[in-house]
């Protein structure tokens, strides 16, 4: 059985403080140890949230160079991320392929760049609306994966999470219907077969994103091949994300 691992993706938001508070809260309210907890800060808050909260809470980058260190003003390095004890790096959102035009082949370096480093890429993969209605999404999303990941070795693969969100459904309020969710998880994993074998698909975790709320998460995750989710609004209150959380069937 996979991983079950929610995270929330908290984006360009929150100061230190309020991401201090934010934190702080989710820690204070976590009930359970049968999710992995990851919050997913801006780069400026990991140190901070590393020393503040406990070993129960994972902390993750929301992107990072595919350089190890020179001349590369602004970027920051899988090195100085894994120095700081971050876990996770989440690669490939649909934001950073859209505004500053990431595509597979970087985002297949910074995959290896990140397992390098002995942290776990969220590798985030989903088609727009357009693509969608002409029912390419299916291919689509499967070609995302093929570029991206499937040069790595089986135990490299092993150490990556999934995060499934159809663009059309990212901070829009719409969210994929859990049979819309379920087809595509499905084929993923069967895709994940064809190149890893059916042992490493079914112990991938594969995380839905896209307007996941306190309200719709309990049918979301209760998908058989939804293994967590990652989440951006609704991430941002505590009590949201706790409730996210607290919603996974036990
Ligand atoms: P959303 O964002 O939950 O606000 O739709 C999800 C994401 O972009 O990771």
């Amino acid at each position: 059985m996979p991983e079950r691992i929610i995270a929330g993706n908290w984006k360009m938001n929150t100061t230190l403080g309020q991401g201090k508070t934010l934190a702080q809260g989710v820690a204070d309210g976590l009930t359970t140890s049968d999710v992995t907890v990851v919050l997913c800060a801006p780069f400026t808050h990991l140190a901070t949230l590393k020393a503040m909260l406990p070993s129960s809470i994972k902390l993750a980058a929301q992107n990072c160079s595919q350089y190890e260190k020179g001349a590369y003003t602004g970027e920051i390095s899988p090195v100085m991320l894994a120095d700081l004890g971050i876990e996770f790096v989440v690669l490939g959102h649909s934001e950073r392929r859209e505004y500053f035009h990431e595509g597979d082949s970087l985002l297949a370096e910074k995959v290896k760049a990140v397992l390098e480093h002995g942290m776990r890429p969220i590798f985030c993969c989903g088609e727009s609306l357009a693509q969608r209605e002409a029912g390419e999404h299916l291919d689509f999303v499967r070609e995302q994966l093929t570029n991206a990941l499937f040069d790595l070795s089986a135990e490299q693969f092993a150490k990556v999470v999934i995060a499934y969100e159809p663009i059309w459904a990212i901070g829009t309020g719409v969210t994929a219907s859990s049979d819309q969710a379920q087809e595509m998880h499905a084929l993923l994993r069967a895709h994940i077969a064809t190149r890893y074998g059916k042992d490493v698909a079914a112990a991938t975790t594969i995380q839905y994103g896209g307007s996941m709320k306190p309200d719709n998460a309990v049918e979301l995750l209760a998908c058989p091949d939804v293994d967590g989710g990652l989440i951006g609004g609704a991430s941002l209150k505590p009590e949201d994300f706790l409730a996210i959380i607290g919603s996974y069937p036990s």
